[in-house]
C-alpha cells in the first residue's frame, strides 16, 4: 500500500510543489481547500480535494483520517492583526495534533514553520510562526513530528522574491535590507526534496530542523546580484524610511479595503534584521540529504522559463 499524505496549504506555491512531488513519488495525497480555484489542477495530478476550512475540528478529522502523514504547509503570510494569521498559524495546529493522536496507529506530523520563528519579537507573522511551533510541541504527545523552518524559499510561481528575481534579469538590483544582512535561500523543489527524505525515513522525531540551500554563511546581496546571469548595472537601496512609510500607507488602506498587506511594520522590521542564516550544521546529516540546486542554477531556470 502506498503511504497516505494529509496536506494542507496544496492551492500555495509551496504546498502545490509538494502536492505533485509527493504525486510523483507514488504517495496517495489528500488536501484540504477553503476554495474551488485550484481544485482541477490538483485533481488533474491525483490528489484527492475536500472541501472546509482549518477553524472547523470536523474539516481536519476528514482530512487526517486513515492518513499515515500529516503536512501541516497552509500558513498566513499577509495581515496586520493577531487574528489575521491566528488560524492557520496557530490553531489548526492544535486541531490538526488533536485529530491525529486520535487516530491509531498515529500518522507523522510535519510543520512547515519559517525561520521568522526565530525571532518571534519582530512581527505579528513571525510571532505567529513561533507560537505555531509550540502549540505542535505542548500538543503532539505521542506523534511522530518534525518542524522545518525554510529561510525565503524562490522558485516558480512564487510571488516575493520573483519580481526582485525578474528585475536583476534586466539588470536593476534592488536591495531590501542593509548592506551587512547575510540571509539564506532555497529553491522550492530543495525544500520539497528535504520534507521527502524525512518522510522516507520518519526520524529524528521531535526534532527543528533548519534548511537552506547549502551555502555557507548565507548570502550578502552582493552574492546574490553576482547569481545573476545578467550583470546587475543599476542598485538601488531602498531606504528604511520609505519602507516604513510605505507600510504605514499600506496598512491604513488594507483596513480601510479590506485585504490583508504583505508589506507592514512587523514585515520591515523582518527586512531589517540583519541575520537570517539557517543553522544547518546537523540538518543535512541528520536528514541524509543534501540541496541539488545552488542559487545560480535556481535563478537561471526561473528566469529562462515561461514561469516568469
Ligand atoms: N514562501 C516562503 O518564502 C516561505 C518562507 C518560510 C516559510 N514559509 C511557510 O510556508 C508555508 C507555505 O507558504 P507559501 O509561500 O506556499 O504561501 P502561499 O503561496 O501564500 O500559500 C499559503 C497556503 O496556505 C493556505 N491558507 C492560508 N491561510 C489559510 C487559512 N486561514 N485556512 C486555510 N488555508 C489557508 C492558502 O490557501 P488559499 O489558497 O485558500 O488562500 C494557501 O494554500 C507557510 O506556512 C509559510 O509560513 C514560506
Amino acid at each position: 500500500m502506498p503511504l497516505s499524505v494529509a496536506l494542507t496549504g496544496a492551492s500555495g506555491f509551496i504546498g502545490g510543489v509538494l502536492a505533485a512531488r509527493l504525486r510523483e513519488n507514488g504517495y496517495q495525497v489528500r488536501a484540504l481547500l477553503r476554495s474551488k480555484t485550484h481544485q482541477p489542477d490538483l485533481e488533474a495530478i491525483g490528489v484527492e480535494v475536500i472541501h472546509g476550512t482549518l477553524g472547523h475540528l470536523k474539516n481536519v478529522k476528514n482530512l487526517v483520517h486513515s492518513c499515515d502523514v500529516v503536512i501541516h504547509c497552509a500558513g498566513a503570510i499577509r495581515g496586520r492583526r493577531q487574528e489575521d494569521f491566528y488560524e492557520a498559524n496557530v490553531a489548526a495546529i492544535a486541531h490538526l495534533s488533536q485529530a491525529c493522536r486520535t487516530l491509531r496507529p498515529p500518522p507523522k506530523f510535519i510543520l512547515i514553520s519559517s525561520l521568522a520563528a526565530r525571532e518571534p519579537s519582530l512581527s505579528t507573522y513571525a510571532w505567529s510562526k513561533r507560537e505555531g511551533e509550540l502549540t505542535l510541541i505542548r500538543e503532539a504527545g505521542d506523534l511522530s513530528w518534525v518542524i522545518f523552518r525554510p529561510p525565503a524559499v524562490y522558485g516558480p510561481k512564487d510571488q516575493s522574491l520573483r519580481p526582485l528575481f525578474q528585475l536583476m534579469q534586466w539588470g536593476i538590483g534592488i536591495q531590501l535590507s542593509p548592506q551587512i544582512s547575510r540571509f539564506s535561500l532555497i529553491h522550492v523543489e530543495d525544500f520539497a526534496g528535504a520534507i521527502m527524505a524525512w518522510i522516507t525515513k520518519g526520524k529524528p522525531s521531535g526534532h527543528l530542523f533548519e534548511v537552506d540551500d547549502g551555502f555557507p554563511g548565507g548570502y550578502t546581496w552582493d552574492e546574490v546580484f553576482n547569481s545573476s546571469q545578467q550583470p546587475v548595472r543599476f542598485r538601488v537601496s531602498i531606504p528604511q524610511l520609505a519602507l516604513r512609510m510605505a507600510a504605514l500607507f499600506n496598512e491604513k488602506s488594507s483596513a480601510l479595503l479590506g485585504y490583508p498587506p504583505l508589506l507592514t511594520k512587523g514585515k520591515v522590521a523582518e527586512l531589517q534584521h540583519t541575520n537570517w542564516v539557517c543553522d544547518t550544521r546537523e540538518t543535512f546529516q541528520l536528514l541524509d540529504w543534501h540541496p541539488q540546486i545552488s542559487l545560480k542554477t535556481g535563478l537561471r531556470q526561473l528566469l529562462t522559463s515561461d514561469s516568469l
